[in-house]
């Protein structure tokens, strides 16, 4: 086991991805449960699937915003809320679930949106709203007429610019990096524990599986990570 000696000034950055969310009852997108009625998850979050049929896409979000809805955020969650009272923390997440903030977390880098944001196709109206299911299968935008769409990042779009680079120096600059829960195949979020490595950094991950990215990492620690983080907190927290 790597030995590691936090302090209360150490930086650690977190990229965290569905399988931190996964205790909580959220499917992951690659495992079992990525299918909703008979489509995978990453065929609905494109642009394309958008234009070719709103109404699926949006029926699958307002899905995905019920179950998540129901969930709570489970110990890898508050653990990390925890760390971050006591360390310089940047939390980078790739999930658009909110249960880092709902279990306390703050100044969340949300790297491919949020399932609660609401943005319109064509203008620059955005809205944060809990409060659906919404009356029409897209509404309209208020502002211009154009269809609303869930404020996420489906694949083929940009990311957040000050969001991506905020993650970027964070993974530049800290002094341990953990990966937890993403099977880091997705760009440009799983260069960051590559940036992290050259920048000199600690590179620990917690998955259940090995990854593309544990051949880099200090150390893999397996299993799920509501007990595996936790635990790893407890003995090492300063
Ligand atoms: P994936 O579904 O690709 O990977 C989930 C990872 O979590 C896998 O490596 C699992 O082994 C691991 N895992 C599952 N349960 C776990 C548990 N209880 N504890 C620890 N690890 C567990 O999800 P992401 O890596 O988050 O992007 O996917 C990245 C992006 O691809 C998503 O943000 C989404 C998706 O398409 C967009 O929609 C733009």
């Amino acid at each position: 086991m790597t030995d590691i000696a936090l302090t209360p000034g150490t930086r650690v950055a977190v990229l965290t991805g569905a399988g931190v969310s996964a205790a909580s009852g959220v499917p992951t997108f690659r495992g079992e449960g990525g299918l909703w009625r008979e489509y995978r998850a990453t065929e609905l979050a494109t642009p394309g699937a958008f234009a070719r049929d709103p109404v699926l896409v949006w029926e699958f979000y307002e899905y995905r915003r019920g179950l998540v809805a129901g969930c709570s955020p489970n110990a890898a969650h508050t653990t990390l809320a925890d760390m971050a009272r006591a360390l310089p923390v940047t939390l980078i997440t790739q999930n658009v679930d909110g249960l880092h903030q709902a279990a306390g977390s703050t100044d969340v880098l949300a790297l491919h949106g949020n399932l609660y944001g609401i943005k319109c196709s064509r203008c620059s109206y955005r809205i944060y709203d809990r409060s659906h299911p919404l009356p029409q299968l897209p509404p309209p935008c208020p502002r211009c007429g154009a269809h609303l769409r869930p404020d996420v990042v489906w694949f083929g779009e940009a990311l957040p610019q000050t969001v991506l680079h905020n993650a970027w120096q964070a993974a530049g600059e800290c002094d341990v990096f953990l990966v937890v829960g993403t099977s880091a195949v997705v760009q440009p979020a799983a260069q960051l524990p590559l940036v992290a490595k050259g920048g000199g950094a600690t590179l620990l991950e917690f998955n259940l599986e090995p990854t593309s990215v544990s051949p880099w990492c200090d150390e893999t620690i397996l299993g799920p990570a509501h007990e595996t983080l936790p635990a790893w907190w407890a003995a090492h927290r300063p």
